[in-house]
């Protein structure tokens, strides 16, 4: 038998720079127990840079998803309000915010309608967060001091900044109703979306409603990758944390395909040759080895129609109040309540 010879890659400082020793341990989980990079870490240092340059990176090269992305939460800004006890006034928590694009046209409209109470937002990625300051000050100069804008993860104890009561209790009186936004398909990029539906509906009050925009199989328009797995096409950041670890583009070919058992559409790496990763968790060594052919996930999205999407949340305790398509019908808006505590309350 002869040794496997690996090529022994490491990351450079520019990880340990991007990244704390927290997020450095938890990349080393995820290759090591399910061979993926967590995807979110990608919003970080240099996988920013797409979204300062105005694109929104995503595998579909179809233009009327991506503007009903940016405009669906605009183009039902008055059913939504409706959804707010009159005349309490709507704060905006807005989960992973990126550019702002596709809430602003919703924060313009309650202000028209002298009902916006106020903005927050948590991101995991510091440069996202400071786009986010500059659009939505460029766009609303005299609320520039206003909003609220925190560095954190959301699908951990940070969400508890966010969504914490003490912060919108009014002694006389209930406080602002909340719409808690998480658009751009975000949930649907983790690798267990109940859970983070779970995690946000237990921080979630009475009168709080959940907004989220997902893009859903409707059975057209299925990309021909469906069918077989092939070769690219990938977005720059889909491969930026194989950059950070310092995995060379030679060593790997990027594939995309959809899991069937899973209804995901993904981004992974297949290795051409194999590779040792050297990672330096909290002063130690750590090694994750990968054979010629092993695959690594840089990329998922989970790709459902939509009693699927409505049967995911009933079961994550929440119910539905609006379900409302783009004008692509791709594009969906889904406004839900956590169950038992009722939007109208
Ligand atoms: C797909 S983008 C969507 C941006 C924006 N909501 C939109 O619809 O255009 C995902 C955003 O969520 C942030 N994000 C992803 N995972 C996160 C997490 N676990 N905690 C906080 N922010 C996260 C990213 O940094 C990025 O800004």
């Amino acid at each position: 038998m002869t040794d496997v010879e690996y090529r022994a890659v490491s990351p450079g400082e520019e990880f340990y720079r991007t990244y704390t020793a927290a997020q450095v341990e938890s990349v080393v989980a995820a290759l090591s127990e399910r061979a993926e990079f967590p995807y979110e870490l990608t919003y970080l240092g240099g996988g920013s840079r797409l979204w300062h340059a105005g694109e929104t990176p995503s595998n579909s090269d179809n233009t009327p998803v991506l503007g009903d992305m940016d405009t669906i939460l605009t183009r039902y800004a008055g059913a939504l309000l409706a959804l707010a006890p009159a005349p309490l006034p709507v704060r905006i928590i807005d989960l992973g915010p990126g550019t702002t694009r596709p809430v602003r046209g919703l924060l313009r409209h309650l202000l028209d309608q002298s009902r916006l109470e106020g903005y927050r937002a948590i991101d995991i990625s510091a440069e996202l967060l400071e786009l986010s300051r500059q659009n939505l000050s460029a766009e609303f100069p005299e609320l520039a001091d206003g909003f609220d804008l925190r560095c954190g993860d959301f699908t951990g104890p940070d969400l508890a900044q966010v969504l914490a009561l003490a912060d919108d209790s009014h002694r006389d009186g209930p406080g602002p109703a909340r719409f808690v936004v998480l658009a751009g398909g975000t949930l649907y990029n983790f690798a267990d979306p109940g859970r983070v539906l779970r995690h946000v509906g237990e921080a979630m009050r009475e009168g709080d409603v959940l907004l989220l925009t997902l893009r859903i199989d409707t059975g057209v328009d299925r990309p021909p990758f469906m069918d077989r797995v092939s070769v690219g096409p990938y977005k720059p950041q889909q491969l930026a944390g194989m950059d950070l670890l310092g995995i060379d583009r030679s060593c790997y070919v990027p594939e995309i395909g959809y899991d069937r058992e899973r209804s995901e559409v993904f981004v992974r790496v297949r290795f051409a040759e194999p590779v040792a990763v050297e990672v330096t968790v909290d002063g130690r060594p750590r090694t994750v080895r990968f054979a010629a052919g092993d695959t690594v996930v840089v990329w998922r999205y989970l790709y459902v129609d939509r009693s699927v999407v409505v049967d995911q949340l009933a079961r994550n305790g929440f119910a539905v109040e609006l379900f409302e398509h783009g004008e692509s019908g791709q594009v969906v808006l889904v406004a839900a309540t956590p169950a038992g505590r009722t939007g109208a309350a």
